[in-house]
């Protein structure tokens, strides 16, 4: 799995436990920050699994993930990692997040994933969603990035207030990796 985010390895790992042992970045010995320079979450997931492809010679994928907020016109999108600038920081983006909302009545956003697949040579792409609100103050300690502030449709905690395997269950990554799980099952029969 092309990346150097912990949280999203191990959210990924726990659902494909028992199905496909994965290596990360780290366990490759690639320690660049592989360039996104895309400008779509499909354009930019692909950009880090060819790179890992090209340079490794290794079938990968990547995810490229972030948080669209309606009332913000789908900002920070592709942007979500680095919305408050550099260095990035989770604590920094939500406070910018809660500013830019702060006399918004639409508190409507969704979670985007996105998984760049390489397999056999071939690429492919899987998608997943999730619907929700963002919440006028943070709430929960797990998860990372925008998780204290995201209500997923349905519930009435935050993502950080689920234990991961909730999360995953309904998440835009868990979605992704759902069908991305659907697909290499039926290649590996
Ligand atoms: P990426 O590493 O370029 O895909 O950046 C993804 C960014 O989107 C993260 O740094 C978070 O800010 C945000 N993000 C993506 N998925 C999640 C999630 O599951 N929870 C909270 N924030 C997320």
């Amino acid at each position: 799995m092309a990346t150097g985010n912990a949280h999203k390895a191990a959210e990924v790992a726990q659902l494909l436990d028992g199905i496909l042992e994965i290596q990360t970045l780290k366990d490759i010995g690639c320690t660049t920050d592989i360039p996104e320079t895309g400008n779509t979450f499909e354009a930019n997931a692909m950009q880090k699994a060819v790179y890992v492809f090209e340079n490794f010679n290794k079938d990968c994928f990547a995810d490229d993930s972030g948080l669209v907020v309606d009332a913000l016109d789908g900002a920070p999108g592709i942007y979500s990692a680095r919305f408050a600038g550099e260095p990035k920081s989770d604590a920094a983006n939500n406070e910018k997040l809660l500013q830019l909302l702060a006399n918004e009545s639409n508190r409507k956003a969704k979670f985007v994933c996105v998984i760049a697949l390489i397999f056999k040579g071939e690429k492919h792409l899987f998608e997943g969603e999730v619907q929700g609100t963002i919440r006028n103050s943070l709430s929960g300690r797990e998860g990372f990035g925008y998780d204290p502030l995201f209500q997923p449709d349905g519930y009435a905690i935050t993502f950080a207030e689920m234990d991961p395997a909730e999360k995953n269950a309904i998440s835009h990554r868990g979605r992704a990796v759902a069908k991305l799980i659907e697909f290499l099952k039926d290649e590996l029969k």
